[in-house]
């Protein structure tokens, strides 16, 4: 551990920064023992996983694939290549040239956005650690890994930042991302929603598809920031969550899959797969409207002075700034229903107000294709447009639509429907004891798969689905 620079794949020429070498010779080694504490439960020694491991940024070949124990994954520090004219994209500084440093005035809500953005990547983590011991297949325990690894190298990037343009107290905010622990009643992750743990594999596909497509969402906001460094740190990052992102959408579509062949076997036209060991339909729109309507929340208050202060200096954009016209967004109005003494209202909210209602809908649309994809294999089974998201109203905790009950299609009901319908919305206690129940034994030999998911259409790095992706030592 003398030379990080050495060791440490990266392309922000470690070996020459002394100044980042020491801040990381403090920072690695408490890392390696929250990992070893943190990191999946039970695969920490005798374990070797396929995995895949960032080594450029070059798009072509940016990652090689090998067997490697989790503890001694190669994580690196990778940001985006550098464009040299780049300037600032929007808002009031819109067409100065970026910063490469940290100016003064915004030192604060820049910490702000990479502590709470980089507080989420270890959380996931350690929300996930136990999935290893009931995973659906062998192939599905990497892919678990693989985005448990990433997360933690997207901990990196956000601790490079830190350390290399934030002085003493980004140091000591990425001592703090390491000190605080999802679901710790004394020292908490900072959103709520990383605070709940991840004990089965419906919850966690869920998690993969909208959780973290949120954190896609907050990256393409951020890789359009006026601070270079962060705009690329979270550029590369996104490449890597495509990936987390696809687990998720595929995990879903393979579980419905499952489901529409239980359903064609059964007889009689039953659609209570629960009788064959398969998870329902019914039980899977609970789910998505569980962690759709979650999600929603982490996009913070729809009216958002926050968010305005973001764009106008420049610190956080839009999900594709350069596709919008009007990068000043001073003119624009965003019309949003709300309430006025409980009688709903449409208000005009000035646009920069308004930005995180439209990062919220730009994620919808993307959400909306995996819908899609899941419905369509219903569509081969003979069903159609079975599946759906909720209205953005439904089940909120935070922002303008957390004042009043909604149901699924987003029309306002009483508290007393609520309490009487939400049983038919989301999850209850059985379904999860059910659900939990299909996964109480891991299935982990090469080619094996649970009854309630069908195996993947492909393997990783091109190999069949049926690899032996994770070696036990002798
Ligand atoms: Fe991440
Ligand atoms: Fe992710």
């Amino acid at each position: 551990m003398n030379q990080p620079g050495r060791e440490i794949p990266n392309n922000v020429d470690l070996a020459d920064n002394p100044r980042l070498q020491r801040a990381l010779q403090h920072w690695l080694p408490r890392y390696h023992s929250w990992w070893h504490d943190m990191g999946p439960d039970g695969f920490q020694d005798h374990h070797e996983i396929y995995l895949r491991t960032a080594v450029s940024a070059d798009s072509k070949g940016w990652a090689d694939y090998r067997y490697v124990k989790l503890p001694e994954y190669r994580w690196g520090i990778f940001l985006a290549s550098k464009d040299e004219k780049r300037t600032i994209g929007f808002g009031d500084l819109l067409g100065e040239p970026v910063w490469q440093k940290v100016p003064g005035e915004f030192r604060n809500s820049l910490r702000n956005l990479i502590v709470t953005q980089g507080d989420t990547e270890p959380a996931s983590v350690e929300q996930q650690r136990r999935l290893g011991k009931n995973c659906p297949s062998m192939y599905d325990m990497r892919n678990l890994f693989q985005v448990n690894v990433e997360e933690g190298r997207h901990l990196w990037a956000m601790v490079y930042l830190l350390h290399s343009f934030f002085g003493s107290d980004g140091r000591n905010e990425a001592e703090e991302l390491l000190e605080r622990r999802s679901g710790d009643d004394d020292k908490p992750r900072i959103l709520e929603t990383f605070n709940e743990p991840i004990n089965n594999w419906l919850d966690y596909f869920m998690f993969t598809m909208f959780t973290d497509r949120d954190g896609k969402a907050q990256l393409k906001a951020l890789s359009e920031s006026a601070f270079d460094p962060l705009a690329r740190t979270t550029r590369f990052m996104l490449t890597e969550e495509a990936f987390h992102l696809s687990v998720g959408d595929t995990g879903i579509q393979r579980v419905v899959e499952r489901t529409a062949e239980l359903m064609r076997e059964m007889r009689g036209g039953s659609e209570d797969v629960r009788t064959v060991g398969g998870i329902d339909l019914p039980t899977i729109q609970k789910y998505v409207n569980l962690w759709f309507s979650t999600s929603l929340d982490l996009f913070g208050s729809e009216i958002s002075s926050n968010a305005a202060n973001y764009f106008a200096q420049g610190l956080k954009g839009r999900w594709d700034e350069p596709t919008y016209n009007d990068h000043m967004a001073l003119d624009d109005v965003y019309r949003m229903e709300t309430y006025e003494d409980d009688k709903p209202e449409t208000l005009e909210v000035p646009m920069r107000k308004a930005m995180n209602a439209v990062l919220r809908d730009r994620y919808t649309t993307d959400s909306e294709l995996g819908l899609k994809h899941w419905n369509n294999v219903l569509t081969r089974y003979g069903m159609s447009d079975r599946l759906r998201l909720p209205h953005y109203r439904f089940n909120r905790i935070i922002g303008v639509y957390s004042q009043q009950r909604h149901d699924v299609d987003g029309q306002a009901i009483s508290e007393q429907q609520w309490a009487q319908e939400k049983d038919t919305w989301l999850p209850t206690d059985a379904d999860r004891d059910y659900v939990e129940s299909l996964m109480s034994e891991p299935v982990t030999e090469p080619g094996k798969i649970a009854n309630w998911i069908v195996p993947p259409k492909r393997g990783i790095d091109g190999k069949s689905w049926s690899y032996e992706y994770v070696r036990t030592e002798p």
